[in-house]
C-alpha cells in the first residue's frame, strides 16, 4: 500500500539535472539556449508526456451563441471547434467572456475545466455538456451532467473579477478533448491520429498531451478573432490541468504567460523529492495521463533525465507563475517552489530576472518577478485570491 511521505526529514538526498548543461556535459551559453531548449523539450516528450503528433488537423469553427452577459459588462460567446469534416465529436466548445468596455483587442486567460463549461458559470443558457464526466456528485449522475451541475465550479472561475479588470477569459471542458479515464485512447482526439484502434507508442502522448493540444487549438482560434489579442494570452490550469497548462506552454511558445495552480506531481513539483504524490503513484492511479515511458521512473525518479524545474525553464524568458496551497501537501508546495527557484538560472542567462526569492515566502506574500510564486492558506483549489494574483502578474508582465 502506498503511503505518502509528508516529512521533510524523510525527503531523500537527490541531485537535479542541470538545465544549463547539455546531455553531452557541455555548459550552455545564452546563444546555445535554443539548442538546449530543444533537447529538454525532446526529453520531456520521450520520457514524461509523450510526443504530440504534428499532423495538422483542419479546424472548422461554428458560433454557437453570442450574447450580453453580467448585466452588460461582458459579452459571452460559445465557439465550437470541429476537428473533422463531420459535425460530430470530437469537438471542443470554447466559452468566452469579453469585457464590453474594451477598445481594441483584449489580452486574457484560457484554461480547461474539469466539469464542463456549464459548471463554470451559473448562467442557465450556456450549453450543458453531454460529454462523459469523471466526477460524481455536483449535479453529475452516472457520469452525465444534469441541470444541477450548472455553476458548481463557478467559485474556481472568477469571471466577473476578470472582466472587471479588462481581461478576456475563455474555458473549455478537458473531456471534449479526451475523457479522463483509461480507455486505451479509443475516444477523444487520439483516434484522429491513431486510426483503426492503434494506440500511441511508448514515447507518444497520453491524455495530458491531448489536453495540451486542445489549448493550442484555442490559441489558433484566438488568432482568428479580432476582438482577442492572441499575442497576450495566459494559459492557466489547476492541478491535472495545471500540469496541462505547463506542457502546453512548453510546447507552444505563442502562450505569452503560463500559470500553474497547484499542479503538483508531473506539474511544477520536483519528482525527486518523492513528497506527497510520487511518479509511481500517479502512474498507477492515472495510467493514461503521461506516456508509457514515464513508468520507467516509478520508484526510480533519479534515473529520469529531467525533473520538473526544467519544465518551468522551458517557459523562459516568458513570464511563468507557480502557485501552491498550504494544505495541499499531496502536491508538495515546497517542491513546486523549488522548481520555480531552479528554473531561475535559465531566465538570468537569457537576461531577464527570474524568481526574486531564495527561500519559500510566507503565506500570501506573492513574488511577482518574471517567475512568480505564491502559497496561500487553504487547500487544493482555485480561489479569488489566486486569480487576483494572476491578474496582478499579468498587469506587470503582459499588459
Ligand atoms: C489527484 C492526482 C493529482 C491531480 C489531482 C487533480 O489528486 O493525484 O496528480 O493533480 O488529482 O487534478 O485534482
Amino acid at each position: 500500500m502506498f503511503e505518502a511521505n509528508y516529512h521533510e526529514s524523510l525527503v531523500p538526498n537527490y541531485e537535479l539535472p542541470d538545465p544549463l548543461v547539455t546531455q553531452d556535459g557541455a555548459a550552455v551559453s545564452s546563444s546555445d539556449w535554443g539548442k538546449r531548449r530543444a533537447e529538454i523539450l525532446s526529453l520531456f516528450e520521450t520520457h514524461v508526456f509523450g510526443k504530440t503528433p504534428d499532423q495538422p488537423i483542419r479546424v472548422r469553427t461554428q458560433v454557437m451563441s453570442e450574447t450580453e452577459s453580467l448585466g452588460g459588462k461582458a459579452r459571452r460567446k460559445e465557439i465550437r471547434l470541429y476537428f473533422t469534416d463531420q459535425d460530430t465529436r470530437p469537438y471542443l466548445d470554447l466559452l468566452i467572456y469579453l469585457p464590453s468596455s474594451a477598445s481594441g483587442q483584449v489580452p486574457g486567460f484560457v484554461g480547461l475545466n474539469f466539469q464542463g463549461n456549464h459548471s463554470t458559470t451559473p448562467e442557465a443558457d450556456v450549453i450543458l455538456s453531454d460529454q462523459w464526466m469523471r466526477a460524481k456528485g455536483a449535479g453529475v449522475v452516472d457520469h452525465q451532467a444534469t441541470q444541477e451541475a450548472r455553476g458548481t465550479s463557478a467559485s474556481r472561475w472568477a469571471i466577473e473579477r476578470i472582466i472587471d479588470r479588462g481581461y478576456m477569459v475563455a474555458t473549455a471542458y478537458c473531456g471534449d478533448l479526451d475523457p479522463d479515464y483509461d480507455d486505451g485512447y479509443q475516444d477523444g482526439i487520439h483516434p484522429l491520429f491513431h486510426s483503426n484502434g492503434a494506440v500511441p507508442a511508448d514515447d507518444e502522448w497520453g491524455t495530458i498531451g491531448a489536453w495540451a493540444w486542445g489549448l493550442s487549438r484555442a490559441l489558433d482560434y484566438f488568432e482568428t478573432d479580432d476582438e482577442i489579442d492572441a499575442t497576450r494570452i495566459a494559459g492557466m490550469g489547476h492541478s491535472r490541468l495545471g500540469k496541462t497548462s505547463l506542457w502546453a506552454g512548453a510546447q507552444d511558445e505563442r502562450f505569452a504567460l503560463v500559470i500553474s495552480n497547484n499542479s503538483g506531481c508531473g506539474g511544477a513539483a520536483l519528482s525527486r523529492r518523492r513528497y506527497g504524490e510520487t511518479v509511481g503513484r500517479i502512474n498507477a492511479s492515472f495510467p493514461h495521463w503521461f506516456c508509457n515511458n514515464f513508468r520507467q521512473y516509478n520508484e526510480n525518479e533519479d534515473a529520469c533525465p529531467v525533473d520538473q524545474h526544467m519544465l518551468i525553464a522551458l517557459m523562459a524568458p516568458r513570464p511563468v507563475y507557480v502557485a501552491s496551497a498550504e494544505e495541499d501537501r499531496w502536491a508538495d508546495p515546497k517542491g513546486e517552489f523549488l522548481s520555480a527557484k531552479y528554473a531561475d538560472a535559465v531566465y538570468r542567462l537569457l537576461g531577464t530576472d527570474g524568481l526574486d526569492a531564495e527561500d519559500m515566502p510566507p503565506i500570501e506574500s506573492p513574488i511577482q518577478s518574471r517567475i512568480g510564486y505564491h502559497i496561500r492558506s487553504g487547500g487544493h483549489n482555485v480561489t479569488d485570491y489566486d486569480w487576483d494574483r494572476y491578474m496582478d502578474f499579468a498587469d506587470i508582465h503582459m499588459r
